[in-house]
């Protein structure tokens, strides 16, 4: 007998995804424009999405790549570099082509190159930006050598977002992909110019699943897992209710040949089953009847839009949900996101 459950909720949001570009676009994109009706997209492409002109003809690519039948807006950001020009910017903004901007601080993560490492080149641009409302996604970790990798959020917290929304008070700020006790207290005290995106994996890893048993790469990302005090944090914040908190997955595709090598990369591909391990986390907590302010309402408001009008329904059924271990592109295999249980709750297509 069958114990099927169902939970109809706003069709959700992903605040936080990497699409990539060419062949590797064309194969992922489907999994987000299922179950997601807008997206925050990335723009560390190499070259990055620096100018007004780089995002349209990114968005027409995008825009190209979603299947027939799928209903799936791109929401653009641009990568802030020490020359962004304000202008540009605030035209793309008032054209309603951008929704926001990426601060990656230079050489934390993948082709963060060509991100800032003076904040005093990048202030006249803040300014502009507090002032149009448009919010800065912020990568929050230091890249100095003498911090370590597991400090590294909570020393950017102290050193340079607080000094930086001292600085700016009216500035909208998202903290990207939150993993540390700190990074939710922070973002929780932080008044109403501020808010979080909790990732789907850092739900569900702790860094013991990294590196416990022998090297697993495909848990390796940025920021990567901390210990489990900090995983229970982000679980308690994100199935909280709390408007400070709301998805953004991170899906990062990289190729299997580029994670397991000498020098793998960061980047946890989840677009694919994320609602459903949100879905197993919420339930496994009690809060179910959270869930959609997680995935679909808490974002919107942040934003300053409204939320999606179409539902989708997630049903739970005793026999476990079968996804693939990888999809395939073009460039090679792309292994998705093993949350380590079975998972039952399924996005009804
Ligand atoms: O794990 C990550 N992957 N973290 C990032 O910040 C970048 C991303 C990517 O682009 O692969
Ligand atoms: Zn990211």
């Amino acid at each position: 007998m069958s114990t099927a459950r169902s939970l109809t909720i706003r069709r959700p949001d992903d605040w936080h995804l990497h699409l990539r570009d060419g062949a590797m676009l064309q194969a992922v994109l489907p999994s987000t424009s299922a179950n997601f009706g807008r997206a925050i997209i990335m723009p560390n492409l190499v070259p990055p999405v620096v100018t007004g002109a780089d995002a349209q003809a990114y968005k027409e690519r995008i825009e190209a790549a979603i299947p027939e039948g799928h209903d799936f807006t791109p929401l653009m950001t641009l990568y802030l570099t020490e020359n962004t020009d304000a202008d540009d910017l605030a035209a793309a903004a008032q054209s309603g082509l951008i929704s926001a901007v990426k601060l990656y601080p230079a050489g934390a993560t993948t082709n963060s190159a060509s991100g800032v490492r003076d904040f005093d080149k990048v202030s006249n641009v803040l300014e502009r930006m507090a002032e149009i409302g448009l919010p800065l996604l912020v990568h929050g970790e230091v890249t100095d050598h003498d911090v370590d990798i597991f400090d590294r959020e909570a020393v950017f917290i102290d050193r340079i977002l607080d000094p930086l929304r001292r600085r700016f008070p009216e500035l909208k700020v998202v903290m990207e992909h939150i993993t540390t006790e700190e990074g939710v207290n922070y973002a929780r005290d932080g008044g109403d110019n501020l808010a979080a995106t909790i990732t789907t994996h850092h739900l569900i890893i702790n860094r013991n699943n990294i590196l416990v048993g022998g090297i697993k790469p495909d848990y390796y990302c940025l920021p990567v897992a901390k210990r489990e005090k900090h995983r229970l944090a982000l679980r308690a914040a994100a199935t909280s209710g709390s408007p400070k908190f709301f998805t953004g997955t991170d899906s990062a595709p990289h190729t299997q040949a580029n994670k397991l090598c000498a020098c793998g990369c960061a980047g946890i591909f989840t677009a694919i089953n994320s609602m459903s391990c949100l879905a197993h986390v919420f339930e496994e907590d009690g809060a179910l009847d959270k869930l959609e302010a997680f995935s679909s309402l808490n974002g919107p408001a942040f934003y300053g839009m409204a939320p999606n009008e179409q539902r989708i329904t997630l049903v739970r059924d005793d026999a476990p949900v079968e996804f693939p271990r990888q999809i395939w592109t073009e460039d090679g295999p792309v292994t998705i996101f093993d949350p380590g249980f079975d998972l039952f709750w399924k996005v009804e297509q």
